[in-house]
């Protein structure tokens, strides 16, 4: 089995993707807040790219279904419900509910990755059943940090580090690591128990803190709070 990491969120390239698993990351907060509603009830979350095609999608499913939720400039986008903290996502407002999510960076890198074979949720929340979901399916994996507008993004590469990390130790069968797998389990390595103090010193974690959502970098910075592994197929993310 091999590992790489995408270390600049460019969109792979579509002959990388067929015969793979891909993780897709955005701990801060896209990937978080799918695993958080996803594990407080909701249903399913349709990721899409742009506000209009979110307000345009939410109207075509019934009244009181669904949820309209996300964030542009990390705040949340006039008439939605939702911005993007985690917190917002109670399970008495998502339980039973589809949301139809649109983030900067998160909810678009799923559709640039629609191409693999399978597509998994990572986060921090999740981190070690998606590494053991990871291993589980056998094939090459690659980790998408899903970054900052085409920008290398810290936080989001240490929890690929993680997942390198807990898929390396747990692997019956020695694993091949790309020299950007390497360099992010150090970096994990070199944070592990301390994951805020990285979020603190990634430009969108502190962009975060100055609007006051210090809350989300502590919330998001939780390692294992659930076992649900969401996978996105034909355009949506559900609980496998
Ligand atoms: C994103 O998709 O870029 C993020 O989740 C942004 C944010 O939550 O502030």
């Amino acid at each position: 089995m091999r590992i790489d990491i995408q270390l600049l969120p460019f969109p792979p390239s579509p002959e990388n993707l067929p015969q793979k698993t891909v993780v897709v990351i955005d701990v801060l907060r896209a990937t978080s807040v799918i695993v958080h509603a996803l594990s407080h009830g909701a249903i399913e979350v349709v990721p899409v790219t742009t506000v209009e095609e979110a307000t345009r999608l939410f109207k075509t499913f019934p009244r009181g279904s669904t949820l309209l939720g996300g964030e542009r400039g990390s705040r949340k986008i006039q008439g939605f419900d939702f911005g993007n903290s985690p917190a917002e996502y109670s399970p008495e407002k998502v339980r039973g509910k589809r949301l139809v999510l649109t983030t900067t960076n998160g909810t678009k890198a799923f559709h640039s990755v629609a191409a693999a074979e399978g597509v998994l949720v990572g986060s921090f929340l999740n981190g070690t059943a998606t590494a053991e979901r990871s291993l589980q399916l056998g094939r090459d994996i690659l980790l998408f940090p899903s970054g900052d507008e085409g920008a290398f993004s810290l936080e989001d590469v240490v929890c690929g580090g993680m997942l390198i990390d807990r898929i390396t130790r747990k692997s019956p069968a020695p694993v091949h690591l790309t020299d950007a797998s390497s360099a992010a389990r150090i970096l994990y390595q070199n944070f592990e128990g301390r994951l805020l103090e990285a979020f603190r010193l990634s430009g969108h974690g502190r962009d975060l803190e100055v609007l006051g959502l210090r809350e989300d970098l502590s919330y998001c910075a939780q390692t294992d709070v659930t076992n649900l592994v969401p996978t996105f197929r034909e355009g949506i993310i559900r609980v496998s």
